[in-house]
């Protein structure tokens, strides 16, 4: 099933037809079966959408293309947001999901291409989980996000994302109407117990299960 669809991807229904599906979206070198088994623990019974990135970095499946890390090649950003959103409305139709209970949940570079989603394709997802973000891009027209509940949880420690980078992103996805909590965990790029619990708690109060 699902072989039109244009990324390798896993799909695992809901237990209801109004059960948020959660995009989840790998770190750098993952595959589509990496995030599957965090569904159990963030919201169990909502459904899932893994696809893998279509980029390969040395052989690592990415999103999109980068020149160097944290430098990103904003040409195959832009064109790789649309493609993944055009995905998620055909994925929608073919297995039958609700489109407007789409939450991303994504790690590293997986938060990264579901910020510039969020910011350059609006409605696509009613939230996000954004694990270790950064700010993707600028987008040429703000977009707006009123309705659209986003989570930040990034680390004091990671290597990769200062604190101030975090602020902006939260601050750029606040000026465009969206719901934005910024949250802190103790440790580096890495997921944490801390981030699992957060964002559970943060799912379950903006996107109970119907
Ligand atoms: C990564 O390792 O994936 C980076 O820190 C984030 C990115 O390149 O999008």
């Amino acid at each position: 099933m699902g072989a039109g669809l244009s990324f390798v991807h896993q799909y695992v229904p809901g237990a209801a037809p109004g059960a948020p599906t959660l995009l989840l979206l790998h770190g750098t070198g993952g595959d589509e079966h990496d995030m599957l088994p965090l569904v159990q623990h963030l919201m169990p019974g909502a459904g899932a959408l893994s696809p893998r990135g279509k980029v390969l970095e040395r052989g690592m499946p990415r999103y999109f293309r980068r020149l160097a890390e944290g430098v990103f090649d904003l040409d195959d950003l832009r064109v790789r947001a649309q493609e993944l959103a055009d995905f998620v409305g055909a994925a929608a139709a073919e297995y039958r999901f609700d489109p407007t209970r789409v939450v991303g949940v994504g790690l590293s570079n997986g938060a990264n291409v579901a910020s510039a989603v969020l910011l350059l394709r609006p409605g696509v997802l009613a939230g996000a989980v954004l694990f270790r973000a950064m700010v993707p891009l600028v987008p040429e027209t703000e977009p707006t996000l009123s309705d659209t509940h986003v989570l930040i949880s990034n680390a004091r420690n990671d290597p990769f994302v200062s604190a101030a980078e975090s602020e902006r992103l939260a601050a750029m996805l606040r000026a465009a109407g969206a719901d934005v909590t910024l949250a802190w965990q103790a440790g580096g790029h890495n997921l944490t117990q801390g981030d699992i619990t957060t964002a559970r708690t943060w799912l379950h109060e903006r996107f109970a299960l119907d």
